[in-house]
């Protein structure tokens, strides 16, 4: 209504409120390499295409004269109370987009109340993110090293640092064929600007021969090579468990029966999802799997889900069909790139607007409580 008030009084944004422009006006700041980056995907871009198109299959059935003057977008994930069901997804390197970086996110996520998750692939230390966020509240996410030690010292200091949710990613032990980095010679994790988190690690420096200032690239690769590949199975997770008190989310999980073993391994939430399409290509879209999942293991776990999600009506779809909450990927980072922390903000208030509105003309009150009857399949 804020948003609605300004321009009333004749006040534009700084940049789009509309979602699916802000790829367009974040290309015209950013160079080729870091856009693509950003905006790319996995080989032909069929799984991102997949994504968006089934979002496009569901309709909302709006109802009337049901008083939803006022809406409740509030709920409750993983124990916490959180103002919205909206979660800034972890994404990495976000020093090529903006200077300030996930410091930047930090500040505009913890302004906002919701939970920004801290890539291991970001380009601010654990410690630095932690101190932007304030009292925001804040989620790390693990891509996990080989090395026990390296692996157990990341994870104290993210708890020493005040993060709550661990959220391990499983679906990228290797990068996914990204032809566009490809063709650019453009993979930012090979620069320090991808590396901070264990770059600023003691146990992980003490395993390096020469020092990371010595030899950057050796020391990179190094690093790329813990948390490459997959010899390990579901019963390595109990490692996790023992590293870390707080709730577990296992990201990546596509197949109902990985949301199954989730759920006999004991974690605490799966995120559905397909890493925006940015791993493997032709796979199935992420909403396509949810209901599925969701009736399978939602009573033992909470499901949550990323994947294609740009509106507020896709955030209504994604509840209907069994999510407790969204994760925002791309488009925070256009507002990263567009505007620094107010970017953030603005592209993340404008969701949040756009969510209760369409909540509300819906005739729903309440973000809770959201199932299948609010939407027939066209
Ligand atoms: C990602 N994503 C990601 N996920 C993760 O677990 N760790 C990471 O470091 C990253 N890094 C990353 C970088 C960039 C540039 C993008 C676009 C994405 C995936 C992210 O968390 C999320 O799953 C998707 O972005 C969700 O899809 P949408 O919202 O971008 O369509």
């Amino acid at each position: 209504s804020e948003l609605y008030l300004q321009a009333y009084g004749g006040t534009k944004p700084p940049f789009t409120t509309d979602p699916t422009r802000l790829e367009a006006e974040a290309e015209r700041v950013l160079d080729p390499g870091p856009f693509h980056y950003v905006a790319g995907d996995a080989g032909s871009g069929a799984t991102t295409r997949a994504n968006r198109e089934a979002f496009d299959r569901w309709g909302i059935v709006p109802r009337m004269l049901t008083d939803a003057t006022e809406r409740e977008l509030s709920t409750t994930v993983l124990g916490q109370t959180l103002p919205a069901p909206v979660v800034l997804a972890p994404v990495g390197v976000q020093s090529i987009v903006h200077t300030e970086a996930e410091r930047a996110t930090a500040r505009a996520a913890a302004g906002l109340g919701l939970p920004m998750v801290l890539s291991t692939a970001s380009s601010t230390s654990i410690e630095d993110a932690a101190a932007a966020s304030g009292d925001g509240p804040r989620w790390f996410q693990l891509y996990w090293p080989n090395d026990p030690d390296v692996c157990g010292s990341i994870l104290a200091r993210a708890r020493a640092s005040g993060y709550t949710v661990l959220v391990v990613t499983l679906d990228t032990w290797s990068l996914g064929w990204r032809p566009c980095d490809l063709d650019n010679g453009y993979l930012p994790f090979l620069k320090a600007e991808g590396t901070a988190v264990p770059f600023s690690d003691p146990v992980f420096r003490s395993r390096l021969d020469a020092s990371p200032e010595e030899d950057q690239a050796m020391a990179v690769l190094r690093w790329i090579s813990m948390i490459t590949g997959t010899d390990r199975g579901w019963d390595a997770l109990p490692f996790l468990r023992e590293h870390w008190d707080g709730p577990i989310v296992l990201k990546g999980i596509q197949h109902v029966d990985d949301a199954r073993l989730a759920a006999d391994a004991g974690v605490d939430g799966i995120v559905v999802s397909n890493h925006g399409g940015r791993q493997v290509d032709g796979a199935v879209a992420a909403l396509d799997v949810l209901p599925e999942i969701a009736t399978a293991v939602g009573d033992r776990l909470e499901v949550l889900f990323d994947s294609g999600v740009r509106t507020g009506a896709d955030v209504v779809k994604a509840l209907a069909l069994g999510a407790k909450a969204v994760l925002l990927g791309r488009p925070y980072v256009y507002g990263l790139a567009l505007g620094g922390e107010d970017g953030v903000r603005h592209v993340v208030r404008s969701l949040l607007a756009d969510l209760d509105l369409t909540l509300g003309l819906s005739g729903r009150r309440s973000v809770r409580g959201l199932g299948p009857e609010v939407l027939v399949r066209r």
